[in-house]
């Protein structure tokens, strides 16, 4: 595994590898890496010659300074996961490297991005959108993989890459759960360890409003999940929303789309988490 700091070696190591016809998996990630990581490598590693991680917080994509100090930061164990996972080369670069002037341009999805998380953190997807499309047109990869947790995130890339002719394929992976449900996220790091027990509440809450709305409304699914979150300690929701899974809208019947995802947001404390269930699977 190579770890490399630049663009210019990036391309210069990758360059001969296409020319020989290698294809080339790209995993965007921000470090503080985790199991849910791990899958998305281990899969670019078995699908791809080339596996290509890049580790970069990226700074347009706060909306808050707090936020982004506090954002954790693992280097040495990143490396170590990745070495193991098989990865070709770890792209590390600087924000001057990836921002040698600020980035002017202007994304717009809408309406996928003027929802939930849209709504709630403005300019997050702006950022999102520079640095992933940034980062596409440095490693050109065959490949590109990104995790359902982060569902809204995906629709949006996917949207991005069908629009500006992105000549890539973008694979979704499943969102990886600890043992006992809790969806892995790099700030559960964060979690005091009241918190993470505190924490367990939203997904079993997810999980069981998916029994609950075989026999309930939309309307009914939506307070059963918002009335559970209220009730529990140290949980604030910020929203839950069931929408269409491909277009984010919020649906008002379950005959309004064949693909009912819940998106959820909680605070934990300090800690913002997101989580997401999909209603049409056991
Ligand atoms: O999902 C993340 O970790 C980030 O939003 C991404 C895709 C790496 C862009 O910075």
């Amino acid at each position: 595994m190579k770890i490399v700091h630049t663009i210019k070696d990036l391309q210069a190591a990758l360059s001969p590898l296409r020319a020989q016809g290698e294809s080339i998996g790209l995993v965007p990630t921000m470090g503080a890496l985790h199991a849910g990581h791990a899958s998305l490598v281990k899969r670019c590693v078995a699908e791809n010659d080339v596996a290509v991680v890049s580790v970069f917080v990226n700074p347009t994509q706060f909306n808050d300074k707090n936020d982004l100090e506090k954002y954790p930061r693992t280097p040495a164990d990143d490396s170590r996961l990745l070495e193991e996972c098989g990865a070709s080369f770890v792209f590390i670069p600087s924000v001057a490297e990836m921002y040698p002037e600020p980035d002017t341009r202007q994304f717009s999805f809408a309406p996928l991005d003027t929802v939930m998380e849209g709504k709630y953190r403005p300019g997050h997807f702006n950022g999102v959108c520079q640095i992933v499309s940034k980062l596409f047109d440095v490693v050109k990869p065959d490949r590109a993989y990104f995790g359902e947790k982060d569902f809204q995130q995906l629709a949006i890339i996917r949207e991005m890459v069908r629009k500006m002719n992105f000549p890539l394929e973008i694979v979704g992976c499943p969102i990886v759960r600890e043992m006992d449900g809790l969806a892995l996220s790099s700030r559960n790091a964060r979690l005091s360890a009241t918190d993470r027990h505190r924490a367990l509440k939203i997904s079993q809450t997810l999980f069981e409003s998916r029994d609950y709305a075989k026999t309930h409304t939309v309307e009914e699914t939506c307070r059963f999940v918002e009335e559970a979150i209220a009730n529990a300690p140290g949980l604030r929701l910020e929203y839950f929303e069931l929408v269409d899974g491909n277009t984010l809208q919020p649906i008002a019947d379950w005959k309004d789309t064949d693909y009912p995802v819940g998106c959820i947001t909680v605070f934990c404390g300090e800690v913002r988490l997101i989580d997401n269930i999909k209603y049409n699977q056991e």
